[in-house]
């Protein structure tokens, strides 16, 4: 590819033309994709609005870009590698024409069932290639589309429908996941009691549970299929159009939807697939995350496709049948480049050295990591008996909001340092920020985490709330993107991600507020009020501790954790169960009646002493009685 770095020098010399001319420089890199016209201008944006437009006036389509441009002359190279979740069953293989004919063929059933330009429609599905199909399917229509990860509740998936007003639910019968079935179109039955908006319902069989289909709203994908043709013209959008929503948690509130648009965000995660996984023609790369989450939709989905590279999508999980199946798929399909996620890195560490050093891994070159700081000792066994000290380990700094990788080394061009993510890539202004919002200009400093230009796949808006999106990102420090996250800057420039400075948790990579599992633990008819922090946990990287005041005093109180974690099971999903509950009689609170979380937070890291001054507090003597219960 034409905007390929290919030295640490040419890395230096892209930042800095980037930051001299970010106009001339993503232009030129834009110039290399195919639109249907080209833009007037490359940039307009101000912080305050937010209103940020890239390649103003300019229209493509992203599946053109990830798909038909392909079919000349990789139309017989494999586009996707699909293995499942039980390594008896067949994987799958499609090349770009055929994955293009999918493409067209799910495009044309949704045309059939009512969809067109600008409609929003959720994906609710485990990890099969109609996920991808479905997503590509909706951009080739221009629908907007918003994947639900299929592991949230029923509560969840309404929430989410509702906020952005779908019109369809694509699903599947159900779904496998290690030993479990899951009863996926269930969980959709029970969100769409509640759901106006939906009239459709596109039900790929994945489990062949034969399942009975409302009349009249479910159709079947198979049955479907008879009904179309295999060509469907892509719809020419406007660089700004939105390409999709994706729900992530913030520190207050329901989740929100945040917005990509179609141009900036294909540049950009066109541009740093190649480069941070310094990808080449013939390598086969697989990322373990799931397309519910941002990690699958830029760097499973377009960003490999954008690139004409083969992607690799996997159905399972790290520990089924065994904890060596990463370690046997990469075998199996010859794996060239690896990105995976600190959890479940230390999850695979923890289950023994036995499970990798049975295979080769004589094909990766290339290893990355994303979602969550990685520990050194994760970082050191990753380097070694995954990447067998000849691979660079890629630590990946981004965000939802962000789209695409901000912040890593590019393969092996670029510096690498256990538990750094490095230096910005070209056309990320990173810079760290005192508590008064100054910026700090030395090295070797610590600081909040802000970026001060906007690049091409920035948040344009959090859906149906404009202001929401100024408040969290914007309004804070003026003239500054704010990541939430805290970071250090050494001596060479180089970035190490600390973690949130807000009232966030990242659990095994996925993003909770804290307010949002509160919510949901307050949902039980036994609580009056609660409160939940994060605390560091071996495997999960932090683990949700919650502190929780019964409107009784509990009579079994091991049944009733049970139960409330329950609750939180059904309001947000499994993911969320918190893994401590510690059943306390009040809650640490200043006389404004404000939650003191700082207190909570050092009890739940197992460090009572270091509580700092508790004298505003309206009731100092309920610190003592939640030192002496805590887990
Ligand atoms: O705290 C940072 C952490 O994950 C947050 C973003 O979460 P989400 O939007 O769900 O996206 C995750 C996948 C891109 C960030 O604010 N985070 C992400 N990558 C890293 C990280 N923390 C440290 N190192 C990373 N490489």
């Amino acid at each position: 590819m034409a905007y390929r770095i290919h030295s640490f020098d040419e890395y230096l010399a892209a930042y800095h033309k980037s930051v001299e001319d970010p106009a001339g420089f993503w232009g030129e890199i834009a110039q290399t994709f195919t639109w249907s016209k080209k833009w007037n201008d490359v940039l307009q944006w101000d912080f305050d609005g937010p209103d940020i437009k890239w390649f103003v006036g300019g229209t493509c389509n992203i599946t053109e870009n990830c798909l038909d441009r392909h079919l000349e002359k990789r139309g017989n190279k494999l586009a996707l590698i699909w293995e499942p979740n039980d390594p008896k069953e067949r994987f799958q293989r499609y090349t770009y024409k055929e994955l293009h004919r999918k493409v067209c063929q799910m495009a044309n059933i949704l045309k059939r069932n009512g969809i067109s330009k600008g409609d929003r429609v959720c994906i609710y599905l485990p990890m099969i290639p109609e996920l991808l199909i479905a997503s590509l399917a909706c951009a080739r229509l221009g629908a907007v589309h918003s994947v639900v990860f299929a592991g949230f509740s029923a509560q969840s998936l309404s929430d989410r429908i509702n906020d952005s007003k779908c019109k369809m639910v694509i699903t599947s019968d159900g779904a496998f996941r290690g030993a479990k079935e899951l009863p996926i179109k269930r969980v959709v039955d029970e969100a769409l009691e509640d759901c106006p908006s939906v009239k459709k319902v596109l039900v790929v069989n994945r489990t062949n549970w034969g399942l009975d289909l409302v009349p009249g709203r479910d159709v079947y994908y198979h049955e479907e299929l008879a009904h179309v043709g295999d060509e469907c013209p892509a719809q020419p959008m406007d660089a700004e159009d939105n390409l999709f929503i994706l729900y992530t948690s913030g520190s207050t509130g329901k989740p929100k939807g945040v917005v990509h648009t179609c141009g900036g965000y294909m540049v950009y995660v066109g541009y740093t697939f190649q480069n941070v996984f310094q990808y080449d023609e013939s390598d086969i790369y697989w990322c373990t995350a799931d397309i519910g989450w941002i990690t699958g939709h830029s760097y499973i989905v377009y960003g490999p496709l954008l690139n004409g590279a083969t992607t690799l999508m996997f159905e399972g999980i790290p520990t089924y049948p065994d904890p060596g199946r990463f370690w046997q798929v990469c075998d199996k399909h010859s794996v060239n480049i690896f990105y995976t996620a600190p959890t479940a890195i230390r999850s695979l560490m923890a289950a023994g050295d036995e499970h990798v050093m049975s295979y080769h891994l004589n094909s990766l070159k290339v290893i990355g990591t994303v979602g969550e700081p990685i520990n050194e000792e994760a970082w050191h066994w990753y380097n070694i008996h995954v990447g067998k000290e000849r691979c660079p380990v890629v630590d990946t700094w981004w965000q939802t909001e962000t789209g695409g990788i901000m912040i890593s080394a590019l393969g092996n061009l670029c510096p690498t340092k256990p538990s750094y993510a490095g230096l910005p890539l070209p056309g990320v202004q990173a810079v760290l920020l005192t508590n008064e919002g100054k910026e700090i200009t030395q090295n070797h400093v610590e600081g909040f985490l802000a970026i001060k230009f906007p690049w091409p796949s920035i948040i344009r808006t959090t859906y149906g709330d404009h202001t929401r999106c100024r408040e969290t990102y914007f309004s804070k420090f003026k003239g500054y993107y704010l990541t939430g996250d805290g970071a250090k800057r050494d001596q060479n420039g180089m970035y190490r991600i600390i973690g949130r400075v807000d009232d966030v948790i990242n659990v095994s990579g996925h993003r909770f507020g804290t307010a949002e599992i509160e919510n949901a633990i307050n949902a039980d008819p036994h609580v009056a009020e609660s409160a939940v922090v994060g605390y560091p946990h071996p495997i999960k990287g932090q683990g949700i501790y919650a502190y929780v005041i019964c409107k009784k005093q509990p009579g079994n109180e091991e049944n009733l954790r049970g139960e409330i974690c329950e609750t939180v099971a059904q309001q947000i999903g499994p993911i969320a169960r918190p893994d401590k509950i510690q059943f306390v009689s009040g809650l640490p609170k200043t006389r404004s009646g404000k939650i003191m979380r700082r207190i909570l937070r050092k009890v739940a890291e197992g460090e009572p002493e270091n509580l700092g001054d508790i004298t505003t507090l309206l009731d100092p003597l309920v610190v003592e009685e939640i030192v002496k219960g805590a887990m």
